[in-house]
């Protein structure tokens, strides 16, 4: 298993580009099982959540080639089978549940199960499925999923789901008549999907907005996609920037997919710019203060971007508040953070950080992907040297990062353990 090895306390300083959205990626690739032609995907990060997509993907029956950030999927005949080995190791798999059923009537996907983060059900998903005519049992911890032919329907979601809202999108963009989603997600990531099922014939209006209509069509064609930046990975480097004190051209970082973020970080004394290739970062002559944050669906605050906040928060002047509406246990990064001293109480849902003057390099252990990258941050910042066990989590959802942080000053190195 590898591990980063970080020596901190120097600060980042150039240009740092952003990669492919892996979350918009994900549910883009899974709707290749729609499409009757070939498809070209370029800007796809190379990060191992898309292998493993590219690997159930072909299983499924496409023919996928994946080589210099471009993805050639090719349509074959689909079978309707997804392996618990796969769905396990990432819990999108089970985006495959819709667009199976659209296609070929049926589906058997392994239940994702829990995660670090919380329990995250798929009931929505099912729900919203059977409205359209779907009908599912559990069988050894699969769902199995039949229908004779998806309808339109009108759908009101529990709570905006990301992934629901995907799920339903791409098995409504193949369902005979018109579907609505209410209470939809608006995620910058669904508006890609969106995008790329319209540019592949899909009749989608109101994406980005809680009211998603879609009129059913018969078949889908190719298309070539850029997948939208990463606005979580963008959002990360601005706040390395912060972090070390440093000065960061973040090339490719969305402005309005991220405005939450900016806006909050503008808040804690950091410089955010404009600029034609991305956004300026840089920590402000004042230093960094406090601030409150409560995690919501977009277009309020990522939860995806909550535990690299925190690790700004460590260092600011201040007793910061941060609550986490989406998820039930995503502090895992707090126990970590205190080794390297921070000063964190969490309560509930809640956490309050009280700014220290330094954090202390540490070995420290990566639960889930976002808190690994709060703990890389804090090691970037941190005096002395910190191991961040458990990098696979990193892996699999930041490309490349020791290298590029390394390409604007971080002395960070890879090792076996
Ligand atoms: C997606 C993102 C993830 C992000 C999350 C919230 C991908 C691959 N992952 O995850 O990085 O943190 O959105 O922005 O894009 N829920 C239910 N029943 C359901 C579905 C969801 O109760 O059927 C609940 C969840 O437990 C959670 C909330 O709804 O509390 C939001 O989850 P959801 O938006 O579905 O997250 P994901 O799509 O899994």
């Amino acid at each position: 298993m590898d591990k980063l090895v970080i020596e901190g306390g120097v600060s980042l300083n150039g240009v740092i580009a952003v990669s492919g959205s892996k979350n918009a990626a994900l549910p883009i690739l899974f709707a290749s099982i729609l499409l009757d032609a070939p498809t070209t995907f370029t800007n796809v990060p190379n990060l191992r959540d898309i292998h493993t997509t590219i690997k159930l993907l072909t299983l499924l029956g496409c023919a996928c080639d994946f080589a210099d950030n471009t993805v050639c999927m090719t349509p074959g005949t689909l079978t309707a089978e997804a392996p618990y080995d796969l769905v396990r190791t990432m819990r999108a798999s089970v985006l495959c549940l819709g667009p199976l059923l659209a296609r070929l009537g049926q589906a058997k996907v392994a239940l994702p199960g829990g995660c670090a983060i919380g329990a995250r059900p798929v009931d929505q998903h099912l729900k919203g499925l059977e409205k359209m005519g779907a009908h599912f049992d559990l069988d050894a911890g699969n769902i199995i999923g039949r229908c004779t032919k998806l309808h339109g329907a009108h759908i009101t979601f529990d709570m905006p789901t990301v992934g629901g809202t995907e799920n339903l999108l791409m098995a409504a963009s193949l369902a005979e008549g018109e579907t609505v989603l209410e209470n939809a997600a608006r995620e910058p990531e669904i508006v890609d999907l969106a995008n790329f099922l319209i540019s592949c014939g899909a009749r989608i209006s109101g994406h980005g907005t809680s009211c998603i209509r879609i009129q059913g069509v018969s078949s889908l064609g190719g298309t070539t996609y850029p997948i939208m930046p990463d606005r979580i990975e963008a959002g990360t480097f601005l706040v390395a920037a912060g972090i070390t004190n440093g000065n960061l051209l973040v090339k490719n970082c969305p402005w309005q997919e991220l405005e939450a973020v900016i806006l909050k970080l503008q808040s804690m004394g950091m410089v955010l710019e404009k600029h034609p290739e991305g956004v300026l970062a840089r920590r402000g002559e004042a230093g960094l203060r406090s601030v409150d944050v409560q995690t919501r669906p977009f277009p309020g605050f990522p939860t995806d971007m909550q535990a690299q906040l925190m690790s700004l928060m460590c260092l600011a002047k201040g007793s910061s508040l941060v609550e986490e509406s989406i998820f039930e246990n995503r502090f895992m990064h707090v126990s970590e953070l205190l080794r390297m001293g921070a000063h964190i109480r969490v309560t509930g849902r809640s956490a309050m950080v009280r700014g220290v003057e330094h954090l202390t390099g540490a070995p420290v252990m990566a639960s889930d992907l976002r808190a690994s990258a709060s703990l890389v941050l804090a090691g970037l910042a941190a005096h002395g040297t910190t191991h961040v066990r458990r990098i696979y989590h990193l892996d699999r959802g930041y490309e490349n990062i020791e290298t590029k942080l390394n390409a604007v000053g971080a002395r960070i190195r890879r090792e076996q353990e």
